[in-house]
C-alpha cells in the first residue's frame, strides 16, 4: 500500500486518494490484461537483454563474438580428436562496424543442423549432458549472429564441409526473433551445395566467399583441409587492445591450449601466429551421468515422471553415477519405498522420503575421468611458450566434488621476465594510444598493461617528464618515442602486481575478476609466506603471473555471460589449496635466489680487503712479496670456500646441479639464470684485484 506513486499517506498512515485522478484512469480488468500476456520468445528475451550474453557494449561485443566461434571450434575439433587449426579474421567494414570470420579444420557440421546452430536460440548438444566442454548452454554463437544482424542487418554466413568428397554447404541465414526460428536467404531457402574438388574451388572463389583451403603450418607439412566450419558475422563493434581484448583472449588461450594453432588478421592487417607446442590433445573427457548427491527435490521429480525404467532400483541405477545395486536398495529400504515399485507411481511424499534417502546414503564420489586437466606439464609449456619469466611451476589437484558435480583446479605460475610494457613496440605503442577511449595518460596506461600498478604508471610518466592528465590520442610524436624509452626503461618489478589469468574449462575469463571466486581466492592466500610483498586482502607485488584453471562438467558461472566463478566452499578450498602449491615452489626458488645473492656480496666484500690484508700481514711479518702472494692466495681460497653458495648453478628444475636433490617436487622450470643467480665472480689467487 506505501509506496504508491499517486497514493500518499497521511501521518496517521491512512492513504489518501486523489480522487480526480482515479477517475480520468481507463480501467484495466483482468481481461484486457489477458489479451496482452502472450509467450516470450527467447530470441526476443535476449535481444533485450543482449548484455546477459556479453554484448553490453561495441568492444565486448566483437569479442564475444569472436569467442564464441572460437569456443566452438575448439570443442568439436577435440571432441572429433582433430589438431585444432584456427584462422580468426577481423576487419574493418566502415566505421564502428567489423566483420569477423572465425573458420576451424573440424568435423563440420551437417546440412540440416546448419540452419538450427546458427539461427536458433538455445540449441545445442552440450547442454543435456555432463561431460567437460566450453560451450553450455547453446546460446553463444546464434546469439552472436543475432546481434550482428540486428546492428547491422547483415545475415550470419556459414560455410561447412564434412568430408573433401563431398560437396560442402553455404547459408547465410537470419533469425526470426518473434518465433526464434532460422530464415534461410540464400538458394531459394535451401542454401547452396558447393561441389568437392577443384570444382568448388572455382565456386567458392567466383562467388566470393570466404575459405581457406589449406594450411601451412610453421614446422609442419602443408595439408589440405579435409573438413571444417567457417562462420562470417558482420557486427556493430569497437576494436581495441590490451586489456579485454580480442588480442588478449587469444594470447591467454593459446596458454591453456598448448595444442592449438591460431592464425589471427587483425582489423589493421597485422598477422599473428599461436602455434602449438604439442601435437598431443587432450585426453578425451567421459559423459557421465548427473551424481546423486546434486540433484535438487524438484529435479528428482520430473526424472521419475520421465524414466523408461521398470522398477525403483533400474531407475536408480541407470540415472545416476555410483548408484550400485546394494546402493539402490540400501536408499530405498530408507526411503521405505520397494525396490520393484514403478517409478512413475512414486507419490509425492514418496519422492521426498527417497531425495532425504538420497542425501543419508554413503555414496562413492564421482569419477573424475569425465574431466580433463591441462595437467602440469603442458601447463609449463603453455606458460613458458607464451609468456616471458625466470621461474615456473605448475600443480594440479585432485578432483573434487561441489554439489554432486566433479572439478579439477589448476595452477600454474611464471615468475620474473619482462613486463608487458617492455615487450610493446614504437609502433603498436602509437596505435594503442590512437585507439584508446582513456580520457587520461594515467586511465590508459593503467587500463591497457596489465599488472604496471598506480606507482609503475607515475615512475613511467616521471621518467618521460609526461603529465598524467594527456589525451593519449593527442600525443605527439616526439611524446610517445619518449613515453616508449621510458616504459622500456622504468624497472617495474617492485611496483608490479600479480596478473591472475583465469580460465574455466580453457576459456580465458577477461571481465568481473572481482566477483570471480579465483580472484577471491588468490587476494585472500597469503602471499608473505611466500616471500611476496602483500597488503591485506590486495594482490601480491612482484613480476609474477599466475594462471588459475578450473575444469568441471558444469562450471557454476555468476551469469549467461559466463565471465566469473561462483565462490563455492568446495572451491575455494581446492583454489586455496592450489595456489598454496605453486607458492611454496616460489618460496623455495626466492629463497634460494637470495641466499645465492647474499653470498655473492659477502665474496665481495671479502675480495675488497683480502689484497690490503695481505699486504698489511706482509708487513708485519716483514716477510716480503712472495710470501703476501702466497698468503692473499690461501686467504682468497678460504672466502671462496666460505661463500660457496655464491656458485650454486641450478638445473632446469630447480635443483642444485652438484646435489640434485629434489626438493622443488615435480614440476618445475627454470630458464636462464638471471645475473643475480651467478653469484659473485670466482677470482683465481693471485690474480685478485688490490685495493
Ligand atoms: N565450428 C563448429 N563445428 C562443429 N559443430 C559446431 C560448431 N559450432 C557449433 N557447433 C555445434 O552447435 C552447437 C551450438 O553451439 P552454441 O550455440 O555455441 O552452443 P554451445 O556451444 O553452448 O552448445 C554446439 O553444441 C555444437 O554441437
Ligand atoms: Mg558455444
Amino acid at each position: 500500500m506505501r509506496n504508491g506513486s499517486d497514493i500518499d499517506s497521511s501521518p496517521d498512515n491512512t492513504p489518501v486518494i486523489p480522487q480526480a485522478d482515479v477517475e480520468s484512469r481507463p480501467r484495466v480488468t483482468a481481461e484486457t490484461m489477458a489479451a496482452k500476456q502472450r509467450d516470450i520468445s527467447v530470441s526476443e528475451f535476449f535481444a533485450k537483454n543482449r548484455h546477459l550474453l556479453g554484448f553490453d557494449n561495441p568492444r565486448k561485443a566483437l569479442l564475444t563474438a569472436v569467442k564464441e566461434a572460437v569456443d566452438n571450434s575448439l570443442d568439436a575439433c577435440e571432441e572429433a580428436s582433430i589438431v585444432p587449426e584456427i584462422w580468426v579474421h577481423i576487419e574493418a567494414t566502415g566505421p564502428n562496424r567489423f566483420k569477423v570470420g572465425v573458420q576451424d579444420n573440424g568435423p563440420g557440421i551437417v546440412k540440416k543442423q546448419i540452419p538450427l546452430i546458427f539461427g536458433k536460440l538455445l540449441y545445442g548438444s552440450k547442454f543435456h549432458r555432463l561431460r567437460m566442454s566450453r560451450g553450455q548452454q547453446g546460446i553463444g554463437i546464434s546469439a552472436a549472429g543475432m546481434y550482428g544482424m540486428l546492428t547491422t542487418g547483415k545475415p550470419v554466413k556459414i560455410i561447412s564441409m564434412t568430408s573433401e568428397k563431398k560437396p560442402a554447404h553455404y547459408f547465410e541465414i537470419q533469425i526470426d526473433t518473434r518465433r526464434n526460428q532460422p530464415e534461410i536467404i540464400n538458394g531459394k531457402g535451401d542454401g547452396e551445395d558447393i561441389p568437392a574438388g577443384e570444382k568448388g574451388h572455382r565456386y567458392i572463389a567466383d562467388h566470393g566467399i570466404e575459405w581457406v583451403s589449406h594450411y601451412p603450418s610453421p614446422g609442419e607439412q602443408s595439408q589440405h583441409l579435409r573438413s571444417g566450419t567457417r562462420v562470417t558475422i558482420e557486427l556493430e563493434g569497437r576494436y581495441v587492445r590490451g586489456r579485454g581484448s580480442v588480442d588478449e583472449y587469444l594470447e591467454q588461450t593459446a596458454i591453456a591450449n598448448p595444442h592449438v594453432t591460431i592464425h589471427y588478421v587483425d582489423p589493421d592487417g597485422g598477422e599473428t601466429t599461436y602455434s602449438r607446442s604439442t601435437t598431443e590433445l587432450p585426453p578425451e573427457p567421459v559423459e557421465i551421468k548427473p551424481h546423486p548427491y546434486g540433484i535438487e527435490l524438484g529435479q528428482l521429480v520430473t526424472m521419475l515422471k520421465g524414466s523408461h525404467a521398470g522398477t525403483m532400483s533400474q531407475f536408480l541405477t541407470t540415472s545416476f553415477s555410483r548408484i550400485s545395486p546394494g546402493v539402490a536398495q540400501r536408499i530405498c529400504e530408507a526411503a521405505k519405498v520397494r525396490t520393484r515399485a514403478n517409478p512413475h507411481r512414486i507419490g509425492r511424499q514418496e519422492a521426498d522420503a527417497l531425495y532425504a534417502a538420497i542425501q543419508n546414503t554413503k555414496i562413492p564420489a564421482p569419477a573424475s575421468n569425465c574431466i580433463s586437466p591441462i595437467g602440469e606439464g603442458l601447463i609449463l609449456k603453455g606458460l613458458h611458450h607464451q609468456l616471458p619469466g625466470e621461474f615456473f611451476c605448475a600443480a594440479t589437484r585432485p578432483p573434487a566434488v561441489y554439489r554432486g558435480n566433479p572439478f579439477v583446479i589448476e595452477v600454474g605460475l611464471a615468475y620474473g621476465g619482462a613486463s608487458p610494457t617492455q615487450k610493446v613496440t614504437l609502433e603498436a605503442l602509437a596505435e594503442l594510444l590512437q585507439e584508446s577511449d582513456a580520457r587520461s595518460l594515467k586511465q590508459f596506461l593503467l587500463t591497457t598493461f596489465d599488472g604496471i600498478g598506480a606507482a609503475g604508471v607515475e615512475k613511467i610518466l616521471t621518467q618521460a617528464k609526461l603529465g598524467t592528465r594527456q589525451t593519449p590520442a593527442k600525443l605527439k610524436e616526439e611524446d610517445i618515442a619518449q613515453l616508449h624509452a621510458a616504459m622500456k626503461n622504468v624497472n617495474l618489478s617492485e611496483g608490479q602486481t600479480m596478473q591472475v589469468l583465469r580460465y574455466a574449462n580453457r576459456v580465458p575469463l577477461q571481465f568481473q575478476p572481482a566477483a570471480c571466486a579465483i580472484t577471491q581466492a588468490v587476494t585472500a592466500t597469503n602471499w608473505r609466506a611466500y616471500g611476496l610483498a602483500q597488503s591485506r586482502g590486495q594482490l601480491p607485488v612482484g613480476p609474477i603471473r599466475v594462471m588459475v584453471h578450473m575444469a568441471s562438467v558444469w562450471v557454476p558461472f555468476t551469469s549467461e555471460s559466463k565471465e566469473a566463478v561462483a565462490a563455492y566452499p568446495e572451491i575455494m578450498k581446492d583454489l586455496r589449496l592450489g595456489l598454496q602449491a605453486v607458492g611454496r615452489k616460489l618460496a623455495i626458488y626466492l629463497n634460494r635466489r637470495k641466499r645465492v645473492r647474499q653470498e655473492g656480496e659477502r665474496r665481495e666484500v671479502f675480495l675488497r680487503y683480502l689484497g690490503e690484508v695481505a699486504t698489511a700481514v706482509a708487513a708485519i711479518k716483514d716477510s716480503g712479496d712472495r710470501s703476501r702472494k702466497q698468503l692473499y692466495g690461501r686467504l682468497v681460497d678460504i672466502a671462496n670456500r666460505k661463500t660457496a653458495v655464491a656458485d650454486t648453478k641450478l638445473d632446469d628444475r630447480g635443483r642444485r646441479i652438484e646435489e640434485a636433490e629434489a626438493d622443488f617436487g615435480e614440476n618445475v622450470l627454470i630458464v636462464d639464470e638471471s645475473p643475480l643467480l651467478q653469484g659473485g665472480a670466482r677470482i683465481a689467487p693471485g690474480e685478485g684485484r688490490k685495493s
